[in-house]
């Protein structure tokens, strides 16, 4: 037998002795467990709105978020041409199942086509230093906000009530906190506005709109957070809520800071959301990989940080509208790539679908290897 055959039949033999994916259909509906509370979410790609993956979707969560079809890139690709098609699966899927949909995300400076801070000659407007053609560029980038706003808004407002708005526009590091976009070097604060109040002209008064941020735990992020929303809504600006995305991991943040946040953002009459957690099994500087094998302590200390996590939010759910996790099973989640690429495990379920401890954890404790 040469080398190479050598090495590669244990590895062949590791992976038939894994169990088929399945939906285990003789344990409790995560969602159902939580209706006193507040629904609960996944973020999906079209692709997993059939087979195994809709029905674990379909016993577990009543509420879907697109993973990136509803981005800007993904809806308005060049400028007038929409594409509605991934985005309308996840509705059509949704509306079949009984689930609502929130809509991820109207405005942001990634995952968004370059068209849009582009001039009518083809020149990028952040180059731009003709002060006249700096304030035309302005108004047509907003103009384009505008209609991009407006345009998705309208086709979906029946269909779609929760809407961010805008996503990651604070920067602590950045000049006065504001994350140096295209979007902001070339309007400054006012595309923020813009796009509430289209999207509010848009959607009507029962459309919540959220401003939604990574790292709202942070005081100096949250409390620059809390300065820009303040003053927004002094001057009309029509925000209903604060997303908090909740990207967290085994170590931190801390619980109390989570809730610490929202409850600040509620004392200006806002409403929370969670609307992408995931729980790294790794600290942000490990560069390890654990394989298939993740070690029974990592599940465990993952589980027992969902329980006090999820603990928390019940407590809170006077303040706390919904949570929504940026996936629904290990075999599917950007962190497998994000930092760096390695076997993550952010979810209550695992690659085969099946209920890990932190599923227990967050549905009954007691049951609990
Ligand atoms: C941010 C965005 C999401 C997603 C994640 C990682 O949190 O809001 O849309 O892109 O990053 O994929």
């Amino acid at each position: 037998m040469d080398p190479i055959e050598q090495t590669a039949a244990p590895e062949e033999e590791k992976e038939r002795a894994l169990p088929e994916p399945s939906v285990q259909t003789d344990i409790p509906s995560l969602m159902e467990s939580y209706a006193d509370y507040f629904p609960i979410g996944a973020a999906v790609e079209p692709f997993q709105t059939t087979g195994l993956k809709a029905e674990l979707l379909k016993k577990h969560v009543n509420w879907l978020v697109a993973e990136n079809v509803m981005k800007p890139d993904a809806i308005q690709p060049a400028e007038g041409s929409f594409n509605w098609e991934n985005a309308d699966r996840i509705v059509k899927f949704a509306k079949e199942s009984g689930m609502e949909v929130r809509f991820h995300a109207l405005i942001w400076h990634s995952q968004v086509g370059a068209w849009f801070f582009k001039d009518a000659d083809g020149k990028p407007m952040v180059d731009e230093t003709d002060p006249g053609k700096r304030v035309a560029n302005k108004k047509l980038l907003l103009e384009r906000l505008d209609t991009h706003v407006r345009t998705i808004v309208g086709r979906y407002k029946d269909d779609i009530q929760s809407w961010d708005v805008v996503n990651e526009v604070i920067e602590p590091g950045d000049p006065g906190g504001m994350r140096a976009s295209d979007w902001y070097k070339i309007t400054g604060t006012d595309y923020i506005e813009t796009a509430f109040r289209a999207a509010r002209e848009a959607g009507g008064p029962d459309a919540k709109l959220y401003i939604n941020d990574y790292g709202t735990d942070n005081p100096v992020k949250r409390d620059r957070l809390y300065e820009l929303v303040k003053e927004m809504l002094a001057n009309g600006v029509p925000i209903d809520g604060v997303g908090h995305q909740t990207h967290i991991g085994i170590l931190g943040p801390t619980v109390d800071s989570i809730i610490d946040s929202m409850q600040k953002f509620s004392e200006l009459g806002l409403d929370n959301l969670v609307t992408e957690l995931d729980m790294s099994i790794y600290a942000w500087n490990d560069r390890r990989d654990f394989g298939a094998d993740i070690p029974a302590d990592v599940l465990k200390k993952q589980a027992d940080r969902y329980r006090e996590l999820f603990e928390a939010f019940k407590a809170n759910k006077d303040i706390l509208s919904g949570v929504v996790f940026w996936g629904i099973a290990d075999d599917h989640t950007w962190l497998s790539s994000f930092p760096v690429k390695r076997t993550e495990a952010p979810f209550l379920f695992d690659k085969q679908l099946q209920a890990k401890p932190a599923f227990w954890a967050v549905v009954d404790p007691s049951k609990l290897p």
